[in-house]
Formats: C-alpha cells, sequence, structure tokens
C-alpha cells in the first residue's frame, strides 16, 4: 500500500517539470509563430499558429524553475518518504532531481509538444484540432526520453507517469467542461 503510494509519489515528482512545462504557454504564451507562418509542401503549416517562440521560452524556464523548486523541497520530502518506505538509491535519483534533469524534462516536454503539432499538420489537422495519444502523452514520453540519461527512472516510473498524465488530462478536460471553459468534456 505505502509501495504504491511512493510510486505515486515519485512518478508524479518526475513528472512535475513537464507539466508545468506544457501547460504554462497555454497561459503566457501567444506572439509570433516558432515556424514563422510558413508553409510545406503539402500545403499545411509547418506547425501552425498555436507553436510560439514566447510559448516555448516560458515553458523551458517555468518547468526549469519547477525543478529548481524541486531541488529545494527533497531534503524535507525524503524523510517523510522514509517513515513509510524503504528509500532506494533509484528513489533517491529521482527525488533529488537536479535543475539540470528539470531543464531536459522541459526541453522534452516542449520538443514532443512541437513533433506533436508537426505530425498534426501533416495528417491534415487544424491548429487545436484533437489528435488522441499525441495531445496527451507526446510531451511526457518526449521529456522521459531527454532526462533518462541523467536520471535513469525505472520502467515503473514512466508507466505510472504516463497513466497518471492521462488521468489528470482527462480529470482536468472533464472540469473545464463543467465549468463551462471547454465546449466537449474530452
Ligand atoms: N502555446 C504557445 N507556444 C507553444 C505551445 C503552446 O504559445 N510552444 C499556446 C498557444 O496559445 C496554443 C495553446 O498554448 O494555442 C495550447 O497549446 P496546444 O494545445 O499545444 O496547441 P494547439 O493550439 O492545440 O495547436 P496544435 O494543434 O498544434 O497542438
Ligand atoms: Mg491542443
Amino acid at each position: 500500500m505505502y509501495e504504491a503510494l511512493a510510486l505515486l509519489e515519485l512518478s508524479v515528482w518526475l513528472g512535475l517539470p513537464a507539466w508545468i512545462a506544457n501547460a504554462t504557454p497555454v497561459i503566457f504564451g501567444g506572439g509570433r509563430p516558432i515556424d514563422g507562418g510558413r508553409v510545406m509542401r503539402d500545403g499545411h503549416r509547418i506547425l501552425g499558429d498555436g507553436k510560439t517562440i514566447r510559448g516555448f521560452f516560458v515553458g523551458v524556464l517555468f518547468g526549469t524553475l519547477t525543478g529548481l523548486g524541486q531541488y529545494f523541497l527533497a531534503p524535507y520530502l525524503m524523510p517523510i518518504l522514509a517513515e513509510f518506505v524503504t528509500v532506494t538509491p533509484s528513489m533517491e535519483y529521482v527525488l533529488f532531481m537536479t535543475i539540470s534533469a528539470g531543464f531536459l524534462l522541459s526541453v522534452g516536454a516542449l520538443a514532443g509538444d512541437l513533433i506533436g503539432s508537426f505530425l498534426k499538420r501533416r495528417a491534415n489537422v487544424q491548429s487545436g484540432g484533437p489528435s488522441p495519444i499525441l495531445d496527451q502523452l507526446g510531451f511526457i514520453i518526449m521529456a522521459l526520453l531527454l532526462a533518462y540519461p541523467l536520471l535513469k527512472p525505472e520502467g515503473i516510473y514512466a508507466v505510472v507517469l504516463i497513466i497518471t498524465t492521462l488521468v489528470v488530462h482527462w480529470v482536468s478536460n472533464a472540469i473545464g467542461y463543467l465549468l463551462g471553459i471547454k465546449k466537449n468534456p474530452w
């Protein structure tokens, strides 16, 4: 029971910089698009207006700051965790995330987001149009891949983080729908 909670906690901890990096451009993004408005030979934008330079830097900045905050919080979290479970070296590694890990998770999240938009445009999906899996998981998978060499999280953290990311996505969309911010509950 406590092991499962510790696993969930560490997976969320690992995902936090990527989540923040993915969410903050929605609030603080906008302005000049990264692709400069350019269109590819298929007649569609390279990335589209939804991917802006400011959004990219805002995401990297806030995601990295999140990693920095976690680095300072880790020493306080460690004894709480140790009260319930045996903290293994690999758990400690994720817990004491460095600022460079936060940076890599953030750049990965935003790069995954850009790759997702690139693929969506090639598949004739308008900016803002839905693309299940790509929209929800592209960013977190790229974040994990980029930060892997540094953090080497156990595979189970990645699996739990991916599932948690899907759940958080569904729940936040449902709340958005109930509050009337979103038109559809998905
Ligand atoms: N955003 C941004 N810069 C980024 C990523 C996101 O400014 N690099 C902002 C944009 O205002 C964007 C919003 O966050 O419209 C939502 O992001 P997202 O859902 O990723 O983009 P979409 O508009 O849905 O476009 P796409 O179909 O390309 O994913
Ligand atoms: Mg979108």
